[in-house]
């Protein structure tokens, strides 16, 4: 079989990832979750002094980037890559609501863009990879043999996220969530670089009412066609 690269993006908690990992597993590529890269640059600003009173230093961010070092380390049991930052996996810390409330403006930075969406392009110069993100099949792989668009409405999306926090044990208001969940889509769609938009090709999906059985087989059969 040929090997593709599948471009998934989509407003925040989509079910991207769940997708993403599920074509992963059934068509033996890997899976590259870029959206824990930018919660890994959030999270080394947060712990390193470059978020002060609600602000971001960017330009001590930029010049500070050479420090960053991030790497997906598959894990076993669980079946998928964890995110490591500096040697240390920050997998739990990197989906909190805190770093949520800042990922935006920092994946904003261009410089951070640049540098992410380079190591992003060499995990999958190889093809069979399939990447979620926001600017995968506009910015990462334009070329990429198969493009999803997701979509589903905010309150959907907010009572998913919402659900997976609770389940995690982390202290959450669903309003703060939706909010969080509806200032991120507002500044990931109107950012001056690599805006979320739908790439030219890209399918779109609308899961607001789609069970997650029925969306992976329609995609999967998306996919089937391509290869
Ligand atoms: O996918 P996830 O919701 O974890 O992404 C967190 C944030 O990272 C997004 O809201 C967006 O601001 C940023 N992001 C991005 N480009 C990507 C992936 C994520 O700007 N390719």
């Amino acid at each position: 079989m040929n090997k593709i690269t599948i471009a998934i993006d989509g407003f925040s908690s989509t079910g991207k990832s769940t997708l993403a990992k599920q074509l992963a597993k059934k068509l033996e590529y890997i899976y590259v979750d870029t959206g824990a890269m930018y919660r890994a640059v959030t999270l080394y600003a947060m712990n390193n002094g470059f978020v002060v009173d609600g602000e971001i230093d960017t330009a001590g961010l930029i010049e500070d980037l050479d420090s960053i070092e991030l790497k997906f380390v598959f894990n076993q049991d669980l079946g998928f890559a964890e995110m490591y930052l500096n040697g240390e996996n920050v997998e739990r810390q990197i989906r909190t609501l805190e770093v949520s409330n800042y990922v935006s403006q920092i994946a904003e930075i261009k410089e951070v863009r640049t540098r992410l969406v380079a190591l992003q392009q060499d995990m999958g110069k190889n093809k069979g990879v399939v990447m979620d993100g926001r600017d995968i099949g506009t910015v990462v792989f334009p070329d990429a043999e198969l493009k999803i668009f997701m979509t589903a409405s905010p309150e959907k999306r907010a009572v998913r996220r919402y659900k997976e926090l609770l389940d995690r044990g982390e202290d959450v208001k669903y309003e703060d969530i939706l909010e969080n969940v509806q200032k991120r889509d507002y500044i990931d769609s109107h950012r001056e670089n690599s805006p979320l938009t739908k790439a030219e090709g890209a399918i779109e999906f609308d899961n607001s009412d789609m069970g997650l059985v029925q969306q992976f087989e329609r995609i999967y059969e998306h996919a089937l066609r391509v290869i």
